[in-house]
């Protein structure tokens, strides 16, 4: 077969580190072994009947077989005006500051291709969710890393940032609660972010892919909130994690119109819009009860008691995340994280995701997911207990 080269673009992006991650895993579990998968990401529990029957009823209707309109359908962006209205007081106007999309990751790719040109600078959290860097491949952009420290709580320090490095910034990423520490931000942070961004012409684009993941009854705000937050950036969500939709593919930029705009014209041109259905289920989604949403979170917190109480049952004794669905644990003195989690993996049958994979200050932790029930995570504990390593 003639082998075809890459085209430069493609040879650019960086190496996909989950897709890496579970090929070990499969690799072993092919050969028998049982391994507990505390290393991934993807919800554990199935989407919501009401959801699905939504999915069933308008896959059966004729107007969802044809196109989508392009940008989709005004029911869903009216829903998604409607569902940040109840969650965050926040008011959206659904033609101009709703863009539709095929995921949140799609659109944290596609808000660089938007805005970045070659050579621009974006900032983006080290440690952070990988797919940002991702988008700045593509357009021959570079990343300044901001490290998000323990001793700061996880949050980026602005005045850290290089005087030239603030002024040649482009766009600004932020996740919280966050992925990989479930460390959160408070209102006082997102004010700071605008003022920070507005000063140096800096788009700030606000991650809430874990908004509805926050623990200890506390509701994580939305960065909307923030006065002047919508002029300035825009905020993605996903519908992956708060109703267990991941593999639904669905999700929606909110905030500035300009880039709403732009993230719009880049998807006529890449696509038409979401199947129709799946559009008619996330509206069910956003505009039904959310009572399960609470259950979920409830879930997530009893099983993060359970995570943290083993940690320091077994002597790994660690901070309880205050949000998304990760811990992230401090691995043993003097094991690097690969070490550790290689360990673990071979002699425990537990995956953990070591922390490198996030970047460069994500060396020395591991991340571990609550994506499995509270028996699975005390049976990892008790596997990891085993090793003698704490
Ligand atoms: C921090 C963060 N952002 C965005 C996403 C993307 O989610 P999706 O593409 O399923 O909407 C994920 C998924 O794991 C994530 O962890």
């Amino acid at each position: 077969m003639k082998q075809y080269a890459a085209s430069t673009m493609i040879r650019r992006l960086p190496e996909q580190y989950f897709s890496k991650l579970e090929k070990s895993i499969v690799s072993l579990k092919s050969q028998g072994a049982d391994i507990i998968n505390l290393a991934q990401g993807s919800p554990d529990q199935p989407t919501p009947d009401h959801i699905i029957k939504s999915l069933q009823e308008a896959a059966t209707d004729p107007q969802f077989h044809r196109y989508s309109p392009f940008q989709g359908f005004s029911f869903f962006k009216e829903a998604v005006a409607e569902f940040y209205k109840n969650q965050y007081d926040v008011d959206l106007d659904p033609n101009e500051e709703v863009c539709i999309l095929f995921g949140g990751k799609g659109g944290l790719v596609e808000v660089s291709q938007c805005l970045l040109n070659r050579g621009d600078v974006a900032l983006v959290p080290d440690p952070g969710y990988p797919d940002y860097w991702s988008g700045v491949a593509m357009q021959e952009a570079n990343m300044h890393m901001m490290p998000l420290r323990h001793e700061h709580g996880f949050l980026p320090q602005y005045e850290d940032i290089p005087a030239r490095v603030r002024d040649e910034a482009k766009l600004l990423f932020l996740n919280y609660p966050n992925n990989p520490t479930g460390a959160v931000a408070s209102s006082a942070f997102f004010e700071e972010t605008v003022r920070f961004a507005n000063d140096h012409d800096i788009c700030t684009v606000h991650d809430f892919a874990y908004g509805a993941i926050s623990f200890d009854g506390v509701k994580h705000p939305s960065f909307m909130q923030t006065k002047g937050a919508k002029e300035n950036g825009i905020e993605i969500y996903t519908l992956s994690k708060t109703y267990n939709m991941a593999g639904w593919r669905v999700g929606f930029a909110v905030g500035n119109r300009s880039v709403i705009k732009h993230l719009n014209v880049l998807q006529d041109h890449q696509y038409v819009s979401l199947f129709g259905a799946v559009q008619r289920a996330a509206t069910t989604a956003l505009t039904s009860s959310q009572a399960g949403v609470t259950e979920l979170q409830q879930m997530y917190e009893k099983r993060r008691n359970v995570l943290v109480e083993e940690a320091k049952r077994i002597g790994w004794a660690q901070e309880a995340p205050k949000g998304s669905f990760f811990a992230w644990f401090k691995v043993p003195n003097g094991m690097s994280e690969t070490e550790f989690a290689t360990q673990l993996l071979h002699e425990a049958h537990v995956a953990v995701a070591p922390g490198n994979g996030f970047g460069e200050h994500g060396r020395g932790y591991v991340r571990i997911g609550l994506v499995n029930d509270e028996t699975k995570i005390k049976e990892a504990m008790s596997r990891i207990e085993a090793l003698n390593l704490f």
